[in-house]
């Protein structure tokens, strides 16, 4: 159901965004994610999308829908020399980046569900899946994943109450390349640190003060989410007054 014809194309995403990324469009992929893993070694900003994903993935083993024409499927390859920079930060600044992104193009607030989920009127309209390998004690490499859903898409019954699109919420109409340049661009101004990210990531952060259920492998329970600490981490109270800080991509949250 693709009303609106819109190819993606290298040239005007390279045109405006940093030369920092090298770009590449496959019209189908089992997933990009996948992909850059097989090929880890090209250089730090390779930027793999794909028009459509056969088994596009998301956390916890769970895939993410990726209909032909309708969506941003994005890997970026990162060398990140700093051993602080971790996966929790490289996902916060993919967040920020789609939110700015979305915002600028659409003028839509979107929020984000730590950690790794942007909501648009609660629905989930997009998500990342920042996934790496560590070398004694810093990442050699990290790959960003991100799917976005752009236009209108014929949705699978268990997605229907919980998956949104940009198109479900705005009648703009614009290519998927200026989108995809717009979080580029952001994408490297936080990685290069010419900007912050961590203002806009706690302005957006959603369910702040609110009861949350935190699932783990081990447990769920009960905790008020607080907000997240310099290092991204999530910030909650227990039910017995303490306070933790969740780091773990393993765990998810829920209202
Ligand atoms: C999630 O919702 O848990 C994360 C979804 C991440 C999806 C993107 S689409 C591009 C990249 N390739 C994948 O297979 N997954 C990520």
């Amino acid at each position: 159901m693709i009303y609106y014809i819109d190819p993606l194309n290298k040239e005007s995403i390279e045109k405006n965004c940093p030369s920092f990324y090298d770009i590449h469009i496959f019209d189908i992929l089992d997933s990009t994610n996948t992909w850059l893993q097989e090929h880890s070694g090209l250089t730090e900003g390779t930027v793999i999308l794909a028009d459509e994903q056969t088994r596009g993935r998301g956390r916890n083993g769970r895939c993410f829908h990726s209909p032909k024409g309708s969506g941003i499927y994005c890997s970026l390859l990162l060398t990140p020399q700093e051993n602080l920079l971790d996966v929790l930060e490289c996902t916060a600044m993919a967040a920020v980046a789609c939110i700015k992104a979305i915002e600028e193009q659409y003028n839509l607030a979107c929020s984000i569900k730590w950690l790794n989920d942007i909501l648009l009127d609660q629905k989930k309209l997009a998500g990342i899946l920042c996934e790496g390998k560590l070398y004694q004690n810093h990442m050699e490499y990290l790959i960003i994943g991100i799917g976005i859903n752009v236009h209108s898409f014929i949705r699978p019954k268990e997605l229907e109450s919980i998956a949104a699109s940009i198109e479900d919420y705005t009648a703009i109409k614009k290519p998927r390349n200026e989108l995809i340049a717009k979080f580029l661009t952001a994408f490297y101004s936080y990685y290069s640190k010419s900007d912050d990210f961590r203002s806009l990531y706690r302005q957006r952060l959603a369910f702040v003060q609110k009861t949350i259920q935190v699932i783990t492998p081990q447990e769920t329970y009960s905790a008020i989410l607080l907000g997240v600490d310099d290092r991204c981490r999530l910030k909650i109270q227990k039910a017995d007054g303490s306070i933790d800080y969740l780091s773990s991509g393993e765990i998810s949250i829920r209202l």
